[in-house]
């Protein structure tokens, strides 16, 4: 009845050569399907979950609120909450607006920033992922780069004006920003300023920097896909990071505690031009649903913990670092782990990846191989070569050593 089996294409495990799990449960760390095989889980659903499964707290809030109703419709009292949270920990985002999937995040975001400027250009970067619409869905990471090189179904037109730029990349920036076909004709440049869907690639702080004065000089909007890093790499994200400020940020993932929330954000001036202050429109039946929102402000409650963020990475490092030097160690095989925060990618037959060139040059037969073998001692790691693994709060020490053993024995083997 489904086509693969599937709502989202990378969950297929069709790189696997295996069948879709199909998951009745899942409890702290642990997914568990319908076979009742149980699985240590570093997906963390893509990343939405930063505090574990079925987190105990949350579900005694959450049946609470359930008795309030499922959706208004109208505005609630979570949204005033969450927002003020969120434009307290992201100085950045001085109003924003909610809705309820990146893809919509960044979809808005770029209209937005189309109308503002009253340009049409914008900038992507090849290998960055900012969900399924169709003038972002191009030369673009994730499940896209895992099964398909390009979707049919994408008029020309709709992409004529999104240009490609290779990450990383500052002369090919400079090259198109002095181009007298663009020069002061583009409305946006979108980036995941650390990159979760080529596997994990951070940016180059003298690329953000340049970017950052490139995109000012034209007047130039820069939008933040902050979709994965937002509340993942550290209270105030990537943007904190980099200490360098977006004009308008997209956030999803973490920011809905496991529900479908997204919202984007940022400098007053420009967030009134969404309807009904402004002209460019935007809405949703859903947007703001309240018990999607009771969930994110629940976790924004125990991530502003002065602790949170260095505890989650010390545990990640504490996991990564013997398998960071069984790679080093080991003699006639290539394999890099890049990590920031509490994300981390593997690459097979790669010393380093700062592109998606890069990334494609990966051995993807040996991480299927990998995944495979994780996947037979009960542990999901990300189902794609171009993917990022997640921590969790609530990954436990044992289940940690299981799968760090079950890594180090794989390498041991090649
Ligand atoms: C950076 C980034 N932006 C946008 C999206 C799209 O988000 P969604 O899948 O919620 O539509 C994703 C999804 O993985 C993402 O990783």
């Amino acid at each position: 009845m489904m086509p693969g089996g599937v709502s989202s294409p990378v969950r297929a495990l069709y790189g696997a050569k295996r069948t879709p799990l199909v998951i009745k449960g899942a409890y702290r760390d642990i997914v568990e399907d319908i076979d009742d095989n149980r699985y240590i889980d570093f997906c963390a659903s893509w990343g939405a979950l930063v505090l574990g499964h079925s987190e105990p707290e949350l579900m005694n809030e959450l049946a609470e609120d359930l008795k309030r109703g499922t959706s208004y419709g109208i505005t609630s009292h979570y949204e005033h909450k969450l927002a003020k949270k969120i434009t307290s920990f992201m100085p950045s985002i001085e109003m924003l607006r909610f809705c309820s999937s990146g893809t919509e995040a960044t979809m808005f975001a770029v209209r937005l920033a189309r109308g503002y400027t009253d340009r049409d250009y914008i900038v992507k970067f090849v290998g960055n992922y900012h969900g399924g619409a169709d003038f972002l869905l191009t030369e673009a990471g994730s499940g896209f780069a895992t099964y398909e090189a390009s979707s049919k179904g994408i008029p020309k037109a709709s992409i004529n004006y999104t240009l490609n730029l290779p990450y990383n990349d500052q002369e090919a920036l400079e090259k198109l920003f002095s181009d007298p076909q663009y020069k002061g004709k583009i409305a946006a440049v979108i980036i995941e300023p650390i990159a979760a869907n080529m596997g994990v690639t951070p940016a180059k702080k003298e690329f953000m920097k340049r970017l950052r004065e490139l995109t000012k000089e034209q007047e130039t909007l820069l939008i933040y896909d902050e979709v994965v890093t937002g509340f993942r790499v550290g209270l105030g994200g990537a943007q904190e990071y980099f200490d360098i400020e977006a004009d308008l940020t997209c956030l999803g993932k973490v920011v809905g505690g496991g529900f479908p929330v997204a919202a984007y954000g940022g400098k007053k001036e420009i967030m009134q031009r969404l309807s009904p202050l402004g002209d460019v429109y935007q809405g949703g039946t859903l947007s703001g649903n309240p018990l999607a929102l009771a969930a994110g402000y629940y976790v924004m409650k125990k991530i502003e913990h002065p602790d949170f963020y260095s505890k989650l990475r010390a545990k990640t490092q504490n996991f990564l670092k013997p398998i960071k030097e069984a790679i080093s160690q080991k003699e006639n095989f290539s394999a890099c782990i890049q990590d920031v925060g509490s994300m981390f990618t593997l690459f097979f037959g790669q010393d380093r990846v700062e592109n998606m060139k890069e990334s494609n040059l990966s051995n993807k037969e040996m991480f299927w191989s990998f995944f495979n073998f994780l996947f037979d001692r009960g542990i999901y790691w990300p189902p794609s070569p171009h993917e990022t693994a997640f921590m969790m709060c609530s990954h436990s020490q044992d289940h940690l050593q299981k799968a760090q053993d079950a890594i180090l024995e794989f390498i041991e083997m090649q």
